[in-house]
Formats: C-alpha cells, structure tokens, sequence
C-alpha cells in the first residue's frame, strides 16, 4: 500500500463507529465515515481532521435500498483498505408487531447492509491481497434459545446471519491476504436503543469495544467477544459444529422420527 491507509466505517456518528474512527485516525488511517446525521459526522470528522486525517462524510440511511446503494457504491469506488461494518439498530419488539415495511428496513440495515458493503469493497481487495473486513454483530446473536424476557427475534436473526456471514467469509478468504473478523459485544454504553445501558455496570465503554476489534483484525482472530479472556470459550462453541455435520449428515432417518403418524 503506498501512502496512508483508508477506513470505511459505517455508524460513525456515535458510539463504537465513533470510537473506532477516532483509533484508525490516531493509527494513521483516512476515514469514511457514514451514518445518517450529518451535523454529527461533520462534528466527528472536524476533530478527526485535527488530529491529521483525511475526512469524507457520506450522510445515509443504510436502511433504505437508494441509502445503501449510495455508499456500496462510494465504497466499491474506493481506495478501502478496511472496512468496518457497524451500523446497527435495535429492534426489540414482537415480530407480529412490526410491519412488513418494518421487517424490510430492520433486516436491510442489520444484515443485508454487511454483505452488500463487503461485496462492494471485497474485489479490489483481493485484487492488492491485501485488506480488512470488520463486522459489528452482537453477542445476542449466541441468545436464540434463551429466555432473556424480551422480544428481539428480527434482531437475533440478523446478527446471527452477520456472524455466519463473516465466519463463513473468513473461511473463503483464508490465503488470500484479505481477512474478516466479526465482533460480538455485550452490552456497550452508548446511545443505544435510547440510551438503554448508559450508567449500567455491566456495560464496556465504546473505546475498550473499538480497541478491541482492530486489536483482534490485527491478530487475525475471526470470531471477537470483547468480554472474553479465555479463547477456549469460543473454541468449545465452535467445536460444536463438525459434531452436528458430521452426526447429521446420514442417508438413514432418525429412529426417533420413524414413530407413526397420530
Ligand atoms: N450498545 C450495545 O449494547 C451493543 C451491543 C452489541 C452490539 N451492538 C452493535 O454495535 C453497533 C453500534 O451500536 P452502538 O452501541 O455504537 O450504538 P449507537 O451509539 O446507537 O450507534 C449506532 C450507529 O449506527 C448508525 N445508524 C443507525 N441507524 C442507521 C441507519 N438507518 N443508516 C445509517 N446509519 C445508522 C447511527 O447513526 P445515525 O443515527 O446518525 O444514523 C450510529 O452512528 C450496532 O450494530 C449494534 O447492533 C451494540
């Protein structure tokens, strides 16, 4: 790469797209920097420019098709040497409750959004063999079983897809210089569904979270809990999986499947 590197980084007008963009810009990063409120990414992108870096803003809605057509397309014209997923918003309410337009918006912006701007930046990428993809999903994506006592299936749905996603990704691009990595924090302590877990004790600043995923992009980790200490957590979740493939994948039906028909 010759001359300073950039950053796409999408819901970087506040919380953990803010705090990333402002540790890529002290890394030495140009930034793009999108979300919808542009006098808070023009803000952002004052204070990033101080601190030497090249800025541009791009105000869209990642939920609406022509939004995120707008920024694949800025994105696939580059130059992008990483980019960071972010944008997200909660939807914790019954799926019965929420109109098909609803459902639309949600699962454009906590899912779809991922892979289109993966799949704008990814070429070029693969082109140089060189480059990062972070992905922001959530650890309520491992929650689908749980009783947590609320609604949050569109939710859990799309972050789970963002963590198949990039997992699955990250496999495709293994030898190819271009890595993935997706992100799964608790709760954070941003402006997050209203403000919901500021002040809570439980929840880890947004700087810790953005120091976090470049830390484990660096170290070519794939799978980022930014709680967790003990990889062997992740690597006993994992483990699973070539157990149920491996037991699944049988010609014979389950016995326990053979019972007739009331
Ligand atoms: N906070 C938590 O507890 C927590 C836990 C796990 C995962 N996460 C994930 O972390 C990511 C960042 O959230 P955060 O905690 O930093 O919350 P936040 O402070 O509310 O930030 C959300 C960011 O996404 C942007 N955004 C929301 N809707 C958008 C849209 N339709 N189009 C474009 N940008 C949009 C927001 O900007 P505008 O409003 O200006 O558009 C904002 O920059 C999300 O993907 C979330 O799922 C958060």
């Amino acid at each position: 790469m010759i001359g300073r590197p950039t950053a796409l980084v999408t819901g970087a007008s506040s919380g953990i797209g803010a705090a990333t963009a402002r540790l890529l810009a002290a890394q030495g990063y140009d930034l793009i920097l999108v979300a919808r409120r542009e006098d808070q990414l023009a803000a952002e992108a004052e204070s990033l420019r101080q601190a030497g870096s090249r800025v541009e803003i791009l105000a869209a809605d990642l939920a609406d098709h022509q939004g995120l057509r707008t920024v694949a397309d800025r994105a696939q014209d580059g130059p992008v040497d990483l980019l960071v997923s972010n944008a997200g918003t909660s939807a914790y309410t019954p799926l019965a409750d929420l109109t098909p337009d609803d459902v639309d918006h949600l699962w454009r912006l906590n899912a779809t959004a991922h892979i289109t701007l993966t799949r704008a930046v990814l070429p070029a990428m693969l082109h140089t063999g060189s480059g990062g993809i972070i992905t922001v999903a959530s650890l309520l994506a491992f929650s689908a079983g749980l009783d947590m006592g609320f609604p949050r299936t569109l939710y859990v749905a799309a972050k789970s897809a963002v963590v198949g996603f990039t997992r699955s990704l990250a496999g495709e691009l293994r030898e190819t210089g271009v890595s993935a990595t997706v992100v799964c924090p608790g709760l954070v302590d941003t402006e997050w569904s209203g403000g919901a877990n500021q002040g809570d004790p439980r929840a880890m600043p947004a700087p810790d979270v953005a120091q976090s995923l470049l830390t484990a992009h660096r170290q070519g980790e794939v799978l980022c809990v930014p709680g967790i200490e003990d990889r062997d957590v992740i690597r006993r979740w994992t483990d699973t999986e070539p157990t149920l493939l491996l037991q699944g994948n049988h010609a014979e039906l389950a016995p326990r499947y053979r019972c007739p028909a009331p």
